[in-house]
């Protein structure tokens, strides 16, 4: 890694220069405190009538940012400087909210403060559970949850002037505090339960797990062991710099939109397959394969692709290494599952498929590991979620990551409403023809 101080700034006067039809045009090159320099070629059009291309952001930065760094070749993710793998281990999430919002970790006095704004903001508008009765109850959560987030904002109006600083910061505690509220909901309402109320003598994981497990007619007992587990997943998943729904959330932020609306948007992304939707994805895969013995043609159909199989929990657009998160996720997966005594042979296939695949010549030409999707659907599973639910939980550990970057956008003085331009190969001018005519 080729690190050094970023306040030095040490771009001088560094320039990339670009030769189109005879011109050079020259470009500044920036220098972060760690990674990839970037070329700037913000007056690149300007300078030459070009513009560049680069479907999927292949090789774009798209902002410079504070909270997040991942170096996908040696395996490396940093909150705000911090190891992923220190603070999955030693910290809590919401300590870690206070972290990427705020960018320092809390002293005990910050923290407890904290802390205590984001218990005191977890119910919602009680005319929120109208909404709910408004969906049908097979509808999947991730509906539901896009649509109750963006809403939102209709009885969250106080909180909505991005300008406003104060308005800023309740905002991101209302979202951090209210997601595991919401999709707790979505979650008994799909299956005909009563919604069980937000209890503050809780943390937040063992809050969580209470508003979607607990019944009204007899007490719940929170699993110290799980919840801590659960405590785990959300620290792994809370940010993962611009990722597609972090940037989905950027682009609706930038042209002034309300954040409510901009993480609902935010939310709609993620549900995805290629994204939040993969540990879904996954865990289905294994159920499809079964037992180890059925791998070896499994993994045949993948490196086949006619039938565009996937591995999925497999492969991911930055990490061409193992995930770091991955390797925690491995780990909380064997210890949830001798904790609840569960044997799960779907596990066995798990390893066997990883096992595999790091041998097999395919995988290792084009650098896939496992991502963070592989184990989760196994861990999740075993706390008793259903598959429904796997991306819901995502959302709710994303949303401070979320609302960290949209905050940092906003209070950034380069920010501009995102505006793509593109590389237009269809029809050149032509006449209307009357209808009779054609
Ligand atoms: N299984 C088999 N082959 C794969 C896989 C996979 N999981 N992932 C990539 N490949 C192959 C592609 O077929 C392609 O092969 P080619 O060069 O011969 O055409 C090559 O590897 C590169 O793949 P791309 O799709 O171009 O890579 P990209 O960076 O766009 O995709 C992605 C990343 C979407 C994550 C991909 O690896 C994938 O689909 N994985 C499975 C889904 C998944 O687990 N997603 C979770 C991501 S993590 C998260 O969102 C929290």
């Amino acid at each position: 890694m080729n690190a050094h101080d970023g306040s030095k700034a040490p771009d001088g006067d560094r320039t990339a220069s670009l030769l189109i039809a005879n011109k050079q045009v020259k470009m500044p090159v920036r220098s972060g405190s760690i990674g990839p320099d970037v070329i700037d070629v913000g007056r690149l059009y300007r300078e030459s009538g070009c513009f560049t291309y680069d479907p999927g952001f292949t090789s774009t930065a798209n902002c410079s940012s504070k909270i997040t760094y991942i170096d996908g070749e040696e395996g490396i993710l940093l909150y705000r400087g911090y190891p992923i793998e220190q603070l999955a281990k030693t910290s809590n999430f919401v300590e870690v909210c206070y972290l990427l919002l705020h960018g320092e970790l809390p002293s005990a006095a910050q923290l407890k403060e904290f802390d205590n704004h984001i218990t005191r903001h977890t119910m919602v508008h009680e005319q929120m559970t109208r909404f709910y009765t408004g969906f049908r109850r097979d509808a999947h959560p991730m509906a539901i949850m896009c649509g109750v987030v963006g809403a939102l904002s209709a009885f969250y109006h106080d909180s909505t002037d991005i300008h406003d600083p104060q308005h800023r910061i309740i905002a991101s505690h209302r979202m951090i505090a209210k997601m595991p509220t919401i999709a707790a909901m979505a979650y008994k309402y799909s299956i005909g339960q009563p919604f069980i109320y937000p209890r503050n003598d809780l943390d937040f994981a063992a809050n969580f797990l209470q508003m979607c497990f607990a019944v009204p007619c007899e007490p719940y007992q929170v699993d110290p062991v799980v919840a801590r587990a659960l405590d785990r997943i959300m620290i792994l998943h809370a940010d993962h710099e611009q990722n597609a729904s972090t940037s989905t959330v950027r682009l609706a932020g930038s042209s002034g939109a309300n954040p409510f609306a901009c993480i609902a948007a935010g939310i709609a992304c993620l549900w995805g397959p290629a994204h939040g939707g993969a540990n879904e994805a996954a865990l289905k895969m294994l159920e499809e394969i079964g037992h180890v013995k059925n791998i070896p043609e499994f993994i045949k159909r993948v490196k086949d692709k006619s039938e565009g199989v996937r591995l999925m929990g497999f492969g991911h657009r930055v990490y061409k290494n193992y995930d770091p998160r991955a390797k925690v996720m491995q780990e909380t997966c064997h210890e949830v599952l001798a904790k609840l005594g569960i044997r799960d042979d779907l596990l066995d296939v798990a390893m066997e498929l990883e096992r595999i695949a790091l041998h097999d010549d395919y995988f290792i030409e084009k650098k896939l590991y496992p991502n963070v999707d592989f184990y989760s659907g196994i861990v999740l599973r075993a706390i008793g979620f259903p598959v429904s639910m796997f991306t819901p939980l995502f959302a709710v550990s994303r949303t401070v990551g979320w609302i960290a970057q949209w905050k940092e956008m906003i209070e950034d003085p380069e920010q501009k409403i995102g505006r793509p331009r593109q590389l237009y190969v269809g029809p050149t001018q032509r006449d209307y023809v009357s209808v009779d005519k054609r």
